[in-house]
């Protein structure tokens, strides 16, 4: 048997036990089992293949919407599950584990599409797309970012003019995650360009209008799984009712839709590093140097002990920013800390996994190698690090009186 087989099934088998279960109540822990079950036995066994193939887990997805995982936060009411934000964290960072490519298209759709909809939407969108969307029947996209706005998301130029009470879109949005699968899709543009961010507003848009289209799809370094692409909007109307909040919160309804995908990619990032952990320790318990395990050496446990104790101190600012945000708390500050932390400390992790595996680690028959790439994206999508360094900062910065 090939040893990258041999670490998945210790994994499934449940020989790697380590895992930091704070601030989880009774119920949490039984969703966490549920979710670390399913996740190992229905997603970890095809990781591989969905990175490899470029292919899009849809069965997978659809089995994650019968499970309610598609709309966790979502009330019942709406066709959600109706739990808390700890409660999304913990299933997503046990799905991340297995696949980071299946976690990207389950923290889009219901981070950055259920919510800006169950928070900002009217009944009538909620009642024609947030129960489909939440029961995992359609999946949605976030456009936010364009070829020449990403960290500057007010500098957008796609634009929304009123014509005989529709709103008609024209424009182009980039690096769209579920761009190519969406049935639904969170869209902002510029309805008053005299105003800057406050004359930015959100439309749900269905993807089947006439003028939305998909454009390029983009090749990337990790997260195959999940499609990336532009999407196209060519005088595409969309009726009034389908306003996100009011026409001058748009931008806001987009940082505040932001600030719970940041937890989301925190709780993504855990996993990731997660995943690098359990394959490491078990690599390090199998792998003989010198007449003894690696597992002996100062230096492996150095690496080892490093990525457990980032993992669990990203784990405890995920999980405190979500409570924050189950208080009803403004949370930007720890969302962005959480993502920030966490998605270092993934990519440190996964150097140091790399490491731990040697010449092991480099080839693409190792899961190793797929965790080191699907590492680098948490640093990017939702606010780069940089971004997140600014919104910590101002926050900061706000309690000084000048
Ligand atoms: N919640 C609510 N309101 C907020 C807010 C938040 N988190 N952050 C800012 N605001 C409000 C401010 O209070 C301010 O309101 P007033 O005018 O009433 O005072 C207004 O928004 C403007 O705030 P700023 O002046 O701070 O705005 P800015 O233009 O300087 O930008 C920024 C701030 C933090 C840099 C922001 O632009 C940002 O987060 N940029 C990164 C964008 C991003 O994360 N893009 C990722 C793309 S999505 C993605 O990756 C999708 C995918 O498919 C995976």
């Amino acid at each position: 048997m090939d040893q990258s087989i041999k670490i998945i099934e210790s994994m499934a088998n449940g020989r790697f036990t380590y895992w930091n279960d704070a601030f989880l109540s009774d119920e949490h822990l039984e969703l966490a089992e549920m979710a670390r079950k399913f996740a190992q036995a229905e997603i970890a066994p095809h990781a591989d293949s969905i990175d490899k193939e470029h292919k899009f887990p849809k069965e997978i997805i659809q089995q994650m919407g019968e499970m309610g995982f598609m709309g966790i936060m979502v009330p019942e009411k709406w066709g959600g599950s109706g739990l808390d934000t700890l409660s999304y964290v913990t299933v997503l960072e046990e799905i991340s584990v297995a696949c980071a490519s299946t976690s990207v298209i389950m923290s889009v759709n219901n981070s950055l599409v259920c919510h800006p909809i169950t928070e900002f939407g009217t009944n009538e969108v909620k009642e024609k797309y947030l129960k489909d969307l939440a029961s995992g029947k359609k999946l949605g996209c976030y456009c936010l970012s364009e070829p020449a706005s990403g960290s500057d998301a007010a500098g957008m130029k796609t634009t929304a003019v009123k014509k005989n009470g529709k709103w008609i879109l024209n424009g182009v949005k980039n690096f769209i995650t579920n761009g190519r699968e969406a049935e639904v899709a969170v869209v902002y543009a510029i309805v008053d360009p005299a105003k800057k961010h406050k004359g930015i507003a959100g439309f749900v848009v269905d993807a089947s209008t006439k003028g939305y289209s998909v454009g390029k799809v983009e090749d990337k370094l990790g997260i195959n799984g999940s499609s990336t692409t532009q999407i196209i909007l060519e005088n595409v109307e969309v009726p009034e009712s389908h306003m996100l909040g009011a026409e001058a919160d748009g931008f806001k309804v987009a940082m505040n839709t932001l600030d719970g995908g940041r937890i989301g990619i925190s709780a993504q990032a855990v996993g990731i590093s997660r995943a690098v952990l359990e394959e490491a320790a078990v690599y390090s318990r199998e792998r003989k140097a010198f007449n003894q395990e690696i597992s002996q050496f100062g230096a492996i446990q150095g690496y080892l002990a490093d990525i457990a104790t980032q993992t669990d101190a990203a784990r405890l600012l995920m999980r405190s920013a979500a409570l924050k945000k189950d208080r009803k708390q403004r949370f930007s500050a720890e969302a962005a800390q959480a993502k920030l932390f966490a998605s270092e400390a993934c990519m440190a992790a996964a150097v140091k996994g790399i490491q731990i595996l040697g010449g092991y680690g480099y080839i693409r028959e190792y899961p190793m190698e797929r965790h080191f790439r699907d590492a680098k994206i948490t640093e990017i999508y939702e606010g780069t690090s940089e971004i997140q360094r600014l919104v910590i900062a101002s926050q900061v910065l706000k309690g000084i009186e000048s």
